[in-house]
């Protein structure tokens, strides 16, 4: 599938940004936090799911409008059209990129939980949040639980199918996953409990002053 990257402008040369009066301070004042994107990154079955869910859970029990977005449930939506050639999985990333960026304007800490096996599609959704105010409301979590410890766990069973040649171009088996190298936060799932996880995510977002009152 062939479509623009967030570089290209619109198709359109006949459209002109609307904005309101409602901005990110008044936001936040109301909220009493900020938007941000926490992109979680790494193997099918490292934990991204897991870890969005649980750090969503207990952002909402502190009053922070959480939301995540899950690869798999978002494939059932918006990007339906999107396979997992190379092409269609940097279609996927822009969008959700874009999306992720929208939540952030909103208001909403936004948990996006995809491969995202390409550097420069992570990148790039970097850069869409960074005319924000800083610091930059994007928070990269690598997800990096080795292979080996995904392919055993095989939650969805398909790394035994990506193995006996049932599935091409499985991340990790059959296709690439580039993974950070300066990512935000590192965690590795077969090394750290799920509650140990969340409270790194949250620390991080503290430290970074996204967090005002929970
Ligand atoms: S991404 O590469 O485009 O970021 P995304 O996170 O949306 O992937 O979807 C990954 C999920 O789709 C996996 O957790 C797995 O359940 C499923 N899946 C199906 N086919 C593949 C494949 N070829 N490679 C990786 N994941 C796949």
């Amino acid at each position: 599938m062939s479509s623009p990257t967030s570089e290209d402008g619109p198709v359109s040369d006949n459209i002109v940004r609307a904005a309101g009066a409602v901005d990110g301070a008044r936001r936040r004042e109301v909220f009493g936090h900020a938007g941000a994107t926490v992109w979680f990154t790494g193997l099918s079955g490292s934990g991204k799911s897991t870890i969005a869910y649980a750090v969503e859970d207990a952002l909402v029990a502190a009053g922070v409008h959480a939301y995540v977005l899950d690869g798999d449930n978002v494939r059932f939506g918006l990007n339906r059209d999107l396979g997992f050639s190379p092409g269609d999985r940097t279609e996927n990333i822009r969008r959700i990129g874009e999306v992720c960026r929208l939540f952030t304007d909103a208001g909403t800490v936004v948990l996006s939980a995809f491969i995202s096996p390409y550097r420069a599609d992570r990148d790039r959704v970097r850069a869409l949040h960074a005319d924000a105010a800083p610091p930059t409301p994007f928070v990269e979590v690598f997800v990096d639980t080795p292979l080996e410890v995904c392919e055993a766990r095989d939650v969805k069973g398909l790394y035994a199918r990506a193995r006996a040649g049932e599935i091409p171009g499985f991340s990790g088996v059959s296709a690439p996953y580039e993974p950070p190298t300066d990512p935000e936060l590192r965690l590795d799932t077969s090394a750290r409990e799920l509650d140990g996880c969340v409270a790194a995510v949250l620390a991080t977002l503290r430290e970074r002053g996204i967090l005002d009152r929970a």
